[in-house]
């Protein structure tokens, strides 16, 4: 018997045996190949984008997203405005409890930088059905470079408990063919 009074039985102050000195060594180095997958993932995987990051107050970003979807809105689905931006063009999208500031209507094969961040706490951007995950967070402007490569309709499925209405955060982007869908649409008649 040992407590915190009687110290255990044994040989711990005495140098490893052979057999632990050698899982120690194994055990370093699947830490340090582990540790050489992460920016191989990203140079040789197409994973783990880097992206342009910098600090955004909150209500700046805000006032940014407005701007945006004011100037290129094209409808409206739900309530949300549907905007499409010219392609080359930056984009903003901003999480809050619980929904996603625009329907976005981008175009295949157009290159966009997309500005995630959220305006109250941490949210998750997660792109069905390709599985692309970002994470969305205040305070923090994540733009990332990205290319459209396929026409069709995707959610943007928060993947980040972000309060009582978290799993009903659930927002779209739709990819169209190039030159399609610039046509303003009537209020409440986008799809
Ligand atoms: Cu936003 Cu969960």
């Amino acid at each position: 018997m040992h407590s915190g009074i009687v110290s255990p039985q044994g040989v711990w102050w005495k140098p490893a045996a052979k057999p632990e000195r050698r899982w120690v060594l194994i055990s370093l180095v699947w830490c340090l190949i582990l540790f050489a997958m992460m920016p191989l993932w990203h140079w040789k995987g197409g994973q783990n984008p880097s992206g342009i990051r910098g600090r955004v107050d909150p209500a700046v970003f805000s006032e940014r997203v407005e701007r945006f979807n004011k100037q290129y809105q094209v409808g409206e689905d739900n309530g949300i405005p549907v905007v499409q931006p010219p392609p080359g063009s930056h984009a903003y999208l901003m999480g809050s409890q619980f929904q996603w500031s625009s329907v976005l209507k981008l175009e295949k094969g157009a290159k966009y930088i997309l500005h995630l961040s959220s305006q109250d706490v941490n949210h998750g951007f997660s792109l069905y059905p390709v599985n692309l995950n970002f994470q969305v967070v205040p305070g923090y402007d994540y733009g990332l470079e990205i290319v459209p490569n396929q026409a069709g309709e995707y959610r943007i499925v928060c993947n980040e408990f972000c309060g009582i209405g978290h799993h009903t955060m659930i927002g779209k982007v739709i990819v169209v063919e190039p030159g399609q869908g610039h046509e303003p649409q009537p209020k409440g008649g986008a799809k």
